[in-house]
C-alpha cells in the first residue's frame, strides 16, 4: 500500500492523518459497545422468538409453558403493546413490532421472553406451541413478478423519445443480469438497552445510525411523547445501513420489556437471529434494451430494475430511486427510460445497505457497456470513455447537469498509473498460451451522488461548549459507526478555535444534546455535521474574539486564534486563559449550530430536479485470475484513484476507500444469500456465507486521492466518502468477465452476481456451449 499516514501535531488538525479517534481503545478492548456498558442492577435480558414459516396465519399460540419455564419474568406479544404496534420508518406502511394475526416472512418476531439471563429466556423459547395456517409465500422476484405484487407503486424517469432512438440506432442489444443482496454482517449485531424511568420516562441506548427514529418509534409503540424518550449511542460495531431503519425494533421491544417490567432491559440479537430477522441489500433482476453507434456511443436506453423489497416498504422507496439515480454511473445516456418495480416478496424486508441501490444501478450500465464492447470486439475502456458525461453531453436522466466533469481525467490518470493497456497486452499473451488459468483486466468508473435524495433529511446540529479551562465538549447529530465522522468533526471543530484536537471531548451521540436528527447515512455525516459543529464553534469563538479585542483594545476581526493561543499585534494570551477570563465577565461560551445543505431540490413526479449537491468520483483498475475448471478465482492486483475533494483526514478517508472496496468485492463475489422455497435463509450463519477475510484482500493493492478540491461549498472543500468506494470493485467483477470472455470472444458473458466459483462455471459453461 502506498500510503503512509503523517502526524505532525503543530500545524491545524484539518488535512492531518489523525488516527481513528478510538483506534487505540478499539484494539485494546477499551472502548465500550452497548454490550459493554455496565449492566444496571437488577437487568433482564430480552430474547425474541421468529416464526417458523414465512407466510400464514397465527390459529393459536400457547405460550404457557414458556411462562413457567425458570427464569422467565415476562411473555410479550402484540397485546402488550401499548401504543401503535409499528416500527416501520415511513408514514404509508406498518412493520409490527411483535406479528398479530399474518405471518409475512419466515422469523418473523412473533414473541418475547424476558429472563433473568439470555439463556434462560432461550431456553424457554423452546416450549411454545404456535399453530400456524401456512400459505404458500412468494420468494424470489421472479415469482413476485410471475404472481404477486409490489409494495409500492412502479416508477420511471428519463428523457427523449427511447424507443425512436432504440429503432434508429446502428447496433442493438437486449439482454439481462442479476445481481445478488447483501448481508450486512456488521461485527457487532443489533443490540439495545432500555432503562425505565420516572413518569413513564425511557431511557435507550441502541446500536443505531438513527437514534432520532428510535426516539421516535420507540415512543409511538410504548404512547409516551418523544420528549419521554432519550437515546444515545457512543460507537456501532458498523452499521453499514443496516441500522438506519432496522435498529429500531430492538430497541422497542427492549424498550417494551421495560415498561412491562419496570426493569432495565437488554435486548441483543444472537447472530443468527440477526440474520434472519433483520432485511439486507435489494437483490434486483435488471433488463435492458440499448442502442449504440460503431465506436460503441450509446444513443437509445431503456432499462427496468426489479427489486426484492420483501414484505415491507421500508426504505425501499428511496433505495429504488437511488438505482434510478445511478442508472447512468458515468455516462451519457441521450434517449433513455429508467425504470423501476418493487417487488413484494415473503423475505425480511430488505433495507439500506452502502450504496442505497446505487451500487444495483451501476452494475446495469457497467454490464451494458461490456456487452457493448464485446458485440464491437472493442476494449470495454475505450467503450467507457466514449460515453462519459462532457460538456454538451452533460445531463443526468433526471435533469441534473453534470458541472464537475473530472471523470475522463481522472480515468486517464489511473489508465497511465495502472499501466492498464500494457497490461492488457500481457493478459491477451498469457491466455494465448493458458488453457486453463485464464486472466482478466478492467478499468471501471464511480460517480455517486452525493445528498439525501429525501430532500428535508439534509439538515443538521450541533451543540458546542467550551468550559471555563478551555476544554471544548462536542455534540452533533451524527453517529460513529467506525467511519471516523467523530474525529473529522473533532478536527474541523479544533481548527475553529485554533486547539489541538486533543482538547476536544467527542461526546456520545444524544437526543437529548441535538434533536430532530437525520440518520448518519448517505455518506452525509461529515458535510452535514461538520458544518454544523463549525457554525457552532465560530459562534463561539466569536464572542470570545470580542471580548479579547475589548481587552487587546483591538478590533475584533484581527484577533486570531492559533496553536492554542490567541493573538492581535503583539498581544498573546492562551487559548484557555481567555476561556477562563470570558467566563468571568459572563460571555455564554456555549452554542447550537444548525446547517441546511443549499441548493438541492427534487420534483419526484416530474422526475427533474438536483437532487445532488455535487458528485463523488472513482476508479478502480482490477486484475483476475480464473480457473475455469473449478471457477475459483483470485484478484491479482488492484489501483484505486478516488476523489474525496480535499481531504479532512487522509489516513481516514483512504481506510473507507481500503475497506469500502474489500466490502463491495465481497457482494460481488463471494457472499451469497439463499433463501429455499419456503422462505428460509439457509445462509444465516458465518459458516454458509463468505464475507470477505484478510486473505482475500488483493495481494496488490495500491490506492491514492485524486489532486481535487470540491467546488461546492462543503466543509474543507472536501468530498463525502463513505459509500461511494463500494462501487469501485465492479472493476473485479467486469474483469472476471474479461477472463471468462477471453475463451470464446465476442460473445456475451452470461455472469451474474455474486460471481462464485459456482457462477463462474455456469457463466463459461454457457460461453463454450451456447444454446
Ligand atoms: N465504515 C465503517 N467502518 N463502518 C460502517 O458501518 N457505513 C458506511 C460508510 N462507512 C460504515 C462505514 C455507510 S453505509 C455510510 S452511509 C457511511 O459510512 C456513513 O457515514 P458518513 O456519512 O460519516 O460517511
Ligand atoms: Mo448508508 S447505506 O446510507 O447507511
Amino acid at each position: 500500500m502506498l500510503h503512509k499516514p503523517a502526524i505532525s501535531p503543530d500545524t491545524a488538525s484539518v488535512s492531518q492523518a489523525l488516527p481513528h479517534d478510538s483506534a487505540t481503545r478499539h484494539v485494546a478492548g477499551a472502548a465500550f459497545y452497548i454490550d459493554d456498558v455496565l449492566e444496571p442492577a437488577g437487568t433482564l435480558h430480552v430474547v425474541p422468538v421468529g416464526a417458523t414459516i414465512a407466510a400464514g396465519e397465527i390459529l393459536a399460540m400457547d405460550l404457557d409453558a414458556v411462562r413457567m419455564a425458570p427464569g422467565v419474568v415476562a411473555v410479550l406479544t402484540a397485546a402488550d403493546v401499548p401504543g401503535k404496534n409499528d416500527v416501520s420508518p415511513v408514514p404509508f406502511d406498518v412493520d409490527p413490532c411483535l406479528a398479530e394475526e399474518r405471518i409475512e416472512f419466515h422469523s418473523q418476531v412473533v414473541f418475547c421472553i424476558v429472563g433473568r439471563t439470555r439463556d434462560e429466556a432461550r431456553r424457554a423459547g423452546l416450549l411454545a406451541r404456535i399453530t400456524y395456517e401456512e400459505a404458500a409465500p412468494i420468494v424470489s422476484v421472479d415469482e413476485a413478478l410471475d404472481h404477486g405484487g409490489e409494495v409500492m407503486p412502479d416508477y420511471a424517469f428519463g428523457q427523449g423519445d427511447p424507443e425512436a432512438a432504440l429503432d434508429k440506432a446502428e447496433h442493438r442489444l437486449q439482454g439481462s443480469i442479476r445481481v445478488g443482496g447483501q448481508e450486512h454482517f456488521y461485527l457487532e449485531g443489533q443490540v439495545a438497552l432500555a432503562s425505565p424511568g420516572e413518569a413513564g420516562d425511557m431511557h435507550v441506548l441502541s446500536s443505531t445510525q438513527h437514534p432520532s427514529e428510535v426516539q421516535h418509534v420507540v415512543a409511538r409503540v410504548l404512547g409516551v411523547p418523544d420528549a419521554a424518550v432519550e437515546c444515545a449511542v457512543r460507537r456501532m460495531g458498523g452499521g453499514f445501513g443496516g441500522k438506519e431503519s432496522q435498529a429500531s425494533q430492538w430497541a422497542a421491544l427492549a424498550a417494551l420489556a421495560a415498561r412491562v417490567t419496570g426493569k432495565p432491559c437488554k435486548l441483543r440479537l444472537d447472530r443468527d437471529d440477526d440474520m434472519a430477522m433483520t432485511g439486507k441489500r435489494h437483490d434486483f433482476l435488471v433488463n435492458y434494451d440499448v442502442g449504440f453507434d460503431d465506436e460503441g456511443v450509446i444513443g437509445g436506453y431503456d432499462i427496468t430494475y426489479a427489486a426484492r423489497c420483501g414484505y415491507s416498504a421500508d426504505l425501499s422507496l428511496g433505495i429504488c430511486d437511488r438505482t434510478m439515480f445511478h442508472a447512468d454511473n458515468a455516462y451519457f445516456l441521450g434517449d433513455c427510460r429508467i425504470a423501476t418495480r418493487r417487488m413484494k416478496t415473503n423475505t425480511v424486508s430488505n433495507t439500506a445497505f452502502r450504496g442505497f441501490g446505487g451500487p444495483q444501478g451501476m452494475m446495469g450500465i457497467e454490464r451494458v457497456i461490456d456487452a457493448v464492447a464485446w458485440r464491437l470486439g472493442r476494449d470495454p475502456l475505450d467503450v467507457r470513455k466514449a460515453n462519459f458525461y462532457a460538456p454538451g453531453r452533460d445531463v443526468t436522466p433526471f435533469g441534473q447537469t453534470v458541472e464537475d466533469n473530472v471523470m475522463l481525467d481522472l480515468v486517464e490518470a489511473l489508465e497511465k498509473s495502472s499501466e492498464y493497456r500494457v497490461r492488457r497486452r500481457q493478459v491477451a499473451a498469457f491466455n494465448e498460451t493458458s488453457a486453463i488459468l485464464k486472466k482478466g483486466i478492467a478499468l471501471t468508473p464511480v460517480k455517486f451522488g452525493i445528498s439525501f435524495t429525501l430532500i428535508h433529511l439534509n439538515q443538521a446540529g450541533a451543540l458546542v461548549h467550551v468550559y471555563s479551562d478551555g476544554s471544548v465538549h462536542l455534540n452533533h447529530g451524527g453517529t460513529e459507526m467506525g467511519q471516523g465522522l467523530y474525529q473529522k468533526v473533532a478536527q474541523v471543530t479544533a481548527d475553529v478555535f485554533g486547539i489541538g484536537v486533543d482538547r476536544v471531548k467527542i461526546m456520545a451521540t444524544s437526543t437529548a444534546k441535538v434533536p430532530n436528527t437525520s440518520p448518519t447515512a448517505a455518506s452525509s455525516g461529515t458535510d452535514l455535521n461538520g458544518m454544523a459543529a463549525r457554525i457552532a464553534a465560530r459562534a463561539i469563538r466569536d464572542r470570545m474574539a470580542a471580548f479579547a479585542a475589548g481587552e487587546f483594545g483591538v478590533a475584533a476581526e484581527s484577533v486570531e486564534f492559533r496553536g492554542g493561543h490567541v493573538m492581535a499585534g503583539d498581544k498573546k494570551i492562551d487559548f484557555n486563559e481567555l476561556a477562563r477570563q470570558c467566563v468571568l465577565a459572563r460571555i455564554s461560551l456555549s452554542s447550537t449550530g444548525y446547517y441546511r445543505t443549499p441548493k438541492i431540490h427534487w420534483d419526484r413526479p416530474a422526475g427533474r430536479g438536483r437532487p445532488f449537491l455535487y458528485f463523488a468520483y472513482g476508479a478502480s483498475c482490477s486484475e483476475v485470475t480464473i480457473d475455469a475448471l473449478t471457477g475459483e478465482m483470485k484478484v491479482d492486483r488492484v489501483d484505486i484513484l478516488h476523489d474525496v475533494g480535499r481531504s479532512i483526514n487522509p489516513a481516514i478517508d483512504i481506510g473507507q476507500i481500503e475497506g469500502g472496496f474489500v466490502q463491495g468485492m465481497g457482494w460481488l463475489t463471494t457472499e451469497e444469500l439463499v433463501f429455499d422455497s419456503k422462505g428460509r435463509l439457509t445462509t444465516h450463519a458465518p459458516s454458509t456465507y463468505k464475507i470477505p477475510t484478510a486473505g482475500d484482500i488483493p495481494a496488490d493493492f495500491r490506492v491514492a486521492l485524486y489532486d481535487n478540491q470540491n467546488r461546492e461549498d462543503v466543509v474543507g472543500r472536501s468530498k463525502a466518502v463513505g459509500e461511494p468506494p463500494l462501487m469501485l470493485p465492479i472493476s473485479v467483477f467486469s474483469a472476471i468477465a474479461d477472463a471468462i470472455h477471453s475463451l470464446a470472444p465476442g460473445a456475451p458473458v452470461l455472469l451474474n452476481a455474486p460471481a462464485t466459483p459456482e457462477e463462474i462455471l455456469k457463466a463459461i459453461k454457457a460461453i463454450m456451449r451456447p444454446s
